[in-house]
């Protein structure tokens, strides 16, 4: 296991991240922190909603289409971006065996934890597998990932879509740098369409999403000794047409402040005043290949789920 981000270090940026966005006006919180135990139970259960299509739909793809992902990829090594608990690393990992052309597995996640509990199970899964989980964010290791094998780069879940326009392209030139010719990048995005469609998978009816979102203040409130009161805040999930992403916030029902106790802060919210807490970019497929091309990306092949929901591309860098 190769550790590039400490506990000191995570505490240290969601520090630094919670000042910033509960000072800066409108208020905001980067979504990353939705992600403590309960959260990714409460994610984990959103994935199995009706209204959540994006996960079905994913795999929907690499079901149908593994086989030939892994021999357009050709790749022996697989680096999963945010790997979590390696579900869908599982099918394309079967699939690259399958090929005959498996090697290697790179998981990167923040968790440790996490990490290590599907590492082991995979170990003994596939005896043969070279398993090298690393501890790290997207945004700042991909450089540090072992650069031997001939590698697929998979970031899937959509979760490319929690960037925006800027980030996202400073995150693809990161990775065009990090990545030798002969590697390829798998990548699964959400795409436009109807947006109540689009509301409703962030907005469900058993409001399970609803306290997803409110779990970001639980979590600040264990972490940081901040004192929000959870269920004074409101979900809302709302289309924004011209950037289209969704985004999600937490509107205060009252003027209220709160203490965050480890940073010394003191916020005040004002009756009505809303906390953006997740943007979720959908894309269109042409737009998507501009922007890859745009950050050194040239489009091998895309697969959709049925209906268009969701598309994977398979990119390589152009050199
Ligand atoms: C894990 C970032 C892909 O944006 O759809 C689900 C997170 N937020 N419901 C998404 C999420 C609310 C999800 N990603």
């Amino acid at each position: 296991m190769e550790v590039h981000l400490t506990p000191a270090d995570l505490r240290a940026t969601m520090e630094r991240d919670v000042r910033d966005g509960l000072t800066t006006s409108p208020k905001c919180l980067p979504p990353v922190y939705f992600y403590d135990e309960r959260g990714s139970r409460l994610f984990d259960q959103i994935t199995r909603l009706e209204e959540y299509y994006p996960t079905r739909s994913e795999r929907w793809i690499l079901d149908h289409h593994a086989g030939e992902i892994a021999q357009l990829a050709k790749a022996d090594t697989l680096v999963e971006l945010g790997a979590g608990t390696c579900d869908k690393s599982r099918i394309l990992l079967d699939a690259m065996g399958a090929n005959g052309t498996l090697e290697r597995f790179v998981p990167l996640d923040v968790s440790e934890e996490v990490l290590v509990e599907a590492a082991e199970a995979l170990v003994t899964e596939h005896p043969a597998l070279e398993v090298r989980a690393a501890v790290g964010d997207f945004h700042r290791h991909l450089g540090l990932l072992p650069r031997e094998g001939r590698r697929m780069f998979a970031f899937l879940g959509g979760t490319i879509g929690n960037l925006d326009p800027a980030e996202r392209r400073r995150f693809l030139a990161e990775l065009d740098c990090a990545m030798d010719p002969g590697d390829c990048l798998l990548l699964g995005t959400d795409l436009v369409k109807d947006p109540a469609r689009l509301v409703a998978a962030y907005d469900d009816a058993a409001g399970v999403t609803a306290e997803f979102n409110r779990n970001v203040l639980h979590v600040l409130n264990r972490e940081l000794g901040a004192d929000f009161a959870p269920d004074q805040f409101a979900h809302v999930a709302l289309w924004n047409a011209g950037e289209q992403w969704i985004e999600m916030r937490l509107r205060s029902e009252r003027d209220t402040t709160v203490h965050v106790r480890a940073l010394d802060l003191t916020v005040h919210f004002a009756a009505g005043e809303e906390l953006r807490t997740e943007i979720s970019c959908k894309f269109t497929p042409t737009g998507l290949e501009d922007e890859l091309l745009a950050c050194g990306f040239v489009t091998q092949a895309t697969w959709r789920s049925p209906g268009d929901e969701f598309q994977l591309t398979l990119a390589t860098p152009y050199c």
